[in-house]
């Protein structure tokens, strides 16, 4: 059986934490935030602790509700934890046990919000240069400043536009340029794409991209878009229900979900579910409705008789010709097949359970065909059942 993985696998399993002498340019500990509501209540936050090196994206991802603004606006200032401690670039912005609460504006950072939250009133230039003339720069400065960071998104030529003027796209360029004007060393972002169509959001996620690179700047990244996710974070702290289900590279998180909650919010996967039988060395054989199957259980303890999931990524499915019989080769009859130019995705049958393929590989299979699909072990994760 093959157990060649791809290079990106390779990677993420010789990835290296951050040094540990790097002190953190935002470092979150123990922090709770629970709102009061009308339902009673609501724990937004618990006991979240993260730490973000300098020139580090990390990005926080989850479902809609899971804490992720409610994270960013306690850092930003804008929102008052119940306990923790936060600090950014070195300094306690806040701290319950030490009586601690910094105002926002004397945080060291800057935010830029989903929804621009630009003046309709000021230009462009007025615009970016708020968080300037509010710290009472030299208007010479400010000037010289103002129109080194458009230039730097590409709109200097609109600088005396008025908001109102310029396309979703352009306006979330000024708030960047007003987030990097005062050269903050970290900036928050709550999901600023998420209100851009497709190929704006594309070109505004490369141009971020290289910003980050040029100028190094640190930041806490919110999105549920898990493409963005992936593509912009140096880190991602994968969310649920106020707590970090995960926190480590996008490679890890992707090949080596910790729990079948992160295995199933990034990217898609299939689920068999299924009973410990035994162990073959690294890996859990399991009983499933399909037959006996083996995949690794990484840092999750299984033992036998026990009941699991074992999740598989549709592009990590084999499609062999013959086999059928030999260990982890399942037979499938295609029940839809979608040629899409740069893959193929299919939907199969494996005796009454349903699983998705996703394939560059051999000829386009029709439906009806008889098909065997190979799962590399490694590449199937165990986790107990929920
Ligand atoms: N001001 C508030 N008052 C009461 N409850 C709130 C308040 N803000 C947030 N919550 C609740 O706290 C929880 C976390 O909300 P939060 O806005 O942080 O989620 P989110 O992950 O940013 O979601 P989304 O992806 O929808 O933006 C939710 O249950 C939400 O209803
Ligand atoms: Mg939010």
């Amino acid at each position: 059986m093959s157990t060649q993985l791809p290079d990106l696998y390779e990677s993420a399993t010789t990835a290296s934490p951050a040094p540990a002498d790097v002190a953190p340019r935002i470092s979150v500990r123990n922090l709770c935030k629970t709102y009061n509501t009308r339902r009673g209540p609501v724990a937004a936050l618990r006991n979240v602790s993260m730490d973000v090196a300098p020139g580090e994206v990390m990005v926080l991802l989850g479902p809609s509700g899971c804490g992720k603004t409610t994270l960013l606006r306690c850092v930003a200032g804008l929102e008052y934890p119940d306990s923790g401690e936060i600090t950014v670039q070195g300094k306690t912005v806040f701290s319950s046990s030490r009586n601690i609460v910094v105002a926002p504006e004397n945080r060291n950072l800057s935010m830029v919000f989903q929804s621009y939250a630009l003046w309709p009133h000021m230009t462009v230039f007025a615009n970016v240069a708020f968080p300037l003339t509010t710290a009472k720069v030299k208007k010479a400065d400010v000037r010289e400043r103002v129109h080194a960071v458009l230039q730097m998104v590409g709109l200097d030529h609109l600088a005396r536009s008025h908001p109102g003027q310029l396309s979703g796209g352009q306006q979330q360029r000024v708030s960047l340029a007003r987030a990097l004007v005062a050269d903050p060393g970290v900036i928050l972002f709550d999901e600023p794409l998420s209100n851009l169509d497709a190929k704006v959001r594309e070109r505004l996620r490369d141009q971020l991209l290289s910003l980050q690179d040029s100028i190094g700047f640190t930041a806490l990244y919110v999105t549920h878009d898990q493409t963005e996710a992936t593509g912009l974070g140096d880190s991602i702290a994968v969310m649920e229900v106020g707590s970090v289900a995960q926190l480590g590279t996008p490679t890890d998180i992707y090949y080596r979900p910790s729990s079948r909650y992160v295995a199933d919010f990034v990217g898609s996967a299939n689920e068999l579910k299924g009973t410990v039988v035994g162990f073959a060395g690294e890996y859990a054989r399991v009983d499933t409705p399909i037959g006996s199957l083996l995949g690794s259980a990484g840092s999750e303890r299984v033992v036998q008789g026990q009941s699991v999931s074992m999740m598989f990524r549709p592009e990590h499915c084999h499609i062999t010709d013959g086999g059928a019989g030999r260990e982890n080769h399942i037979q499938c009859v295609v029940d839809r097949s979608m040629f899409l130019g740069s893959h193929v995705e299919y939907v199969v049958d494996a005796g009454g359970q349903r699983l998705a393929l996703k394939t560059m590989e051999g000829e386009l299979r029709k439906a009806g065909a008889t098909i065997t699909v190979r799962l590399d072990p490694t590449m199937v994760r165990v986790f107990p059942a929920e």
